[in-house]
């Protein structure tokens, strides 16, 4: 009886050794389609699934995948999976974008997600006898947080909260004052899922946000400005390659 291989998954059409080890996870698709056409040489799609496009190529000469996420823990942790334990992916770091709940977290600031609450059941459902806290991998925090500061970029690390609700009583002013009353700096979507998957199949996860919307002030920003942030995030982000 012949092996039956993993891959490709009924999610990711690419054929083993076609995913770098790095990739980069946007929540876009075309987002990911937008960072292999402007960021990187040598450029081969490898996923059109569900039109979740996912591209190898290379940066500064080292081999680098992109591939959309989707939004959600559910839909960022089939992805996740599939890439570390089907294809072998050892650093996942998400580029995306947050809302901050912080006074001092301004739009266009940069975010890395140190650790991820969540509203989501993803890392309960790994059934371990207490409350995980999902976290990121400090090797790619160290090297993310040098690249910014070698570039002098200024950045945030801390807590972030990905939620289950974009709309709803989650997402309310008073759940959001009492996330903001621990310290939590910005809410997304994925990055729990993430850092719950990575931990359990020993890879590496780094979120880097960009804050394109403020929860307590309203304080938003032009197209010109998110693409010039948008930039600064891709240049720390890739240099993780
Ligand atoms: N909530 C959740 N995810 C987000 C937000 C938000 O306000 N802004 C950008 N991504």
């Amino acid at each position: 009886m012949s092996a039956k291989s993993n891959v490709p998954t009924p999610h990711i059409g690419a054929m083993p050794g076609e995913i770098a080890e790095t990739i980069l996870l946007p929540g876009d698709p075309l987002r990911a389609q937008f960072i292999a056409e402007n960021y990187l040489s040598n450029v081969k799609q490898f996923n059109s699934v569900r039109n979740m496009f996912g591209f190898t190529g290379t940066y500064e000469g080292k081999p680098v995948s992109v591939m959309g996420t989707g939004m959600g823990c559910p839909s960022m942790g089939i992805y996740s999976y599939e890439l570390i334990h089907f294809y072998g992916c050892k650093n996942l770091i998400r580029v995306g974008t947050a809302g901050s709940i912080n006074p001092d977290v301004h739009v266009r600031d940069m975010v890395f997600g140190l650790g991820a609450c969540t509203t989501s059941n993803f890392p309960a459902l790994m059934n371990l006898p207490g409350v995980y806290a999902p976290v990121c991998s400090w090797e790619l925090l160290r090297k993310a947080a040098e690249k910014a500061d070698a570039l002098g970029l200024s950045y945030h690390a801390g807590n972030i909260l990905s939620s289950d609700m974009f709309y709803g009583p989650a997402e309310g002013p008073e759940a959001t004052q009492k996330w903001a009353s621990m310290g939590v700096l910005a809410i997304e979507m994925e990055a729990a899922a993430l850092y719950t998957n990575a931990a359990f199949g020993k890879a590496n996860a780094l979120t880097i946000l960009t804050i394109s919307d403020h929860l307590l002030t309203g304080e938003s920003t032009s197209a010109e400005e998110r693409q010039t942030s948008f930039t600064d995030m891709m240049k720390v982000a890739l240099s993780l390659a």
